[in-house]
């Protein structure tokens, strides 16, 4: 696997890739990576000729600076992982390569897609998501770009995005991968103490009974039950549930079989801020 660190080496690298016609898959990632971002390059390996990763921890989509001070960097393990899956390039820059003139955002048409949910709780941080995955492509040029569903509004957000600037990138989507009591993986898991840890499945327990009460129950009662449900283990804390359209990201007012619907919570874990969701009815 080649390692680029300056947006030049990698430009000539993916160059030569071009002119032996290859189709490129991305995946980008802020690292400390485990199956879920690997889920994703197993796909893009599977849908494209070479696939790149990117590991950047962007500083502009941190809103809380301890969050982005404690957020688990382990880049020797990660190039491990990456060259057992035989990716091709990996993509990992400094903070002054990104930001040469400083930590700017730019501000994207986003159709209001990034005002509630995590973006109503997290100011800013759609923006830095969408200033550092633009310049990513502009830098790598994907035929395709792989997205878990793990950060549902994310996601949204770059279908959305992709199609505002005209860009000739298909946005693929991977489900979320969990481990087997439920826990969706994320890198922030790794700073969960042992006793938060055995509690945290609880977020996809309560997801699950949401599911499972949808259609019989009125949905700010549901809202209700699943905040309930997390807040009855004393070391977490509701940040939102919310229950939306997964298109338009608008909250669902009636549960409806004819509406889709899908229900996202954050909360929090001791200090560890946790994100997950689920079709209500798919
Ligand atoms: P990061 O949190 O590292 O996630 C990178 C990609 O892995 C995202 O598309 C995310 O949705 C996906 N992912 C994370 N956990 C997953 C899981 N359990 N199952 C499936 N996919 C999962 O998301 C970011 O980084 C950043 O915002 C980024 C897009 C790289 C921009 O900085």
């Amino acid at each position: 696997m080649q390692v680029h660190k300056t947006v030049e080496s990698l430009k000539k690298s993916i160059s030569a890739l071009r002119e032996k016609n290859l189709t490129i898959g991305f995946v980008p990632t802020m690292g400390a990576l485990h199956e879920g971002h690997i889920s994703l390059v197993k796909l893009a390996k599977m849908k494209s000729d070479a696939v790149v990763v990117s590991i950047f921890v962007n500083p502009t989509q941190f809103n809380n600076p301890d969050d982005l001070e404690n957020y688990p960097i382990a880049l020797n393990d990660d190039i491990k992982l990456l060259e057992k899956e035989a990716s091709d390039i990996l993509f990992c820059p400094d903070v002054s390569e990104m930001y040469p003139e400083g930590m700017l955002t730019k501000k994207y048409p986003l159709n209001g897609l990034d005002k509630g949910l995590e973006g109503g709780k997290r100011p800013g941080h759609f923006d830095g998501v969408c200033t550092v995955v633009h310049q990513l492509f502009t830098s790598v040029t994907p035929d395709k770009a792989f997205f878990g569903e793990k950060d549902f509004q994310q996601l949204a957000i770059i279908k959305h995005l992709v199609k505002e600037l005209n860009l000739n990138i298909e946005i693929n989507s991977c489900p979320t991968i969990r481990d087997a009591d439920g826990l969706a993986k994320s890198s922030r898991n790794k700073l969960l103490s042992p006793s938060e840890r055995e509690k945290a499945p609880l977020i996809y327990k309560s997801l699950m009974k949401a599911k499972a009460l949808f259609a019989e129950i009125d949905i700010n009662e549901l809202k209700n039950i699943v905040k309930n449900e997390i807040e009855s283990c004393e070391e977490m804390t509701i940040d939102y549930v919310e229950i939306v359209n997964p298109e338009t990201l608008k909250s669902v007012e009636k549960s409806d079989v004819l509406e889709k619907a899908h229900i996202l919570i954050a909360a929090y874990l001791g200090n560890v801020r946790l994100i997950d969701n689920l079709p209500l009815n798919d």
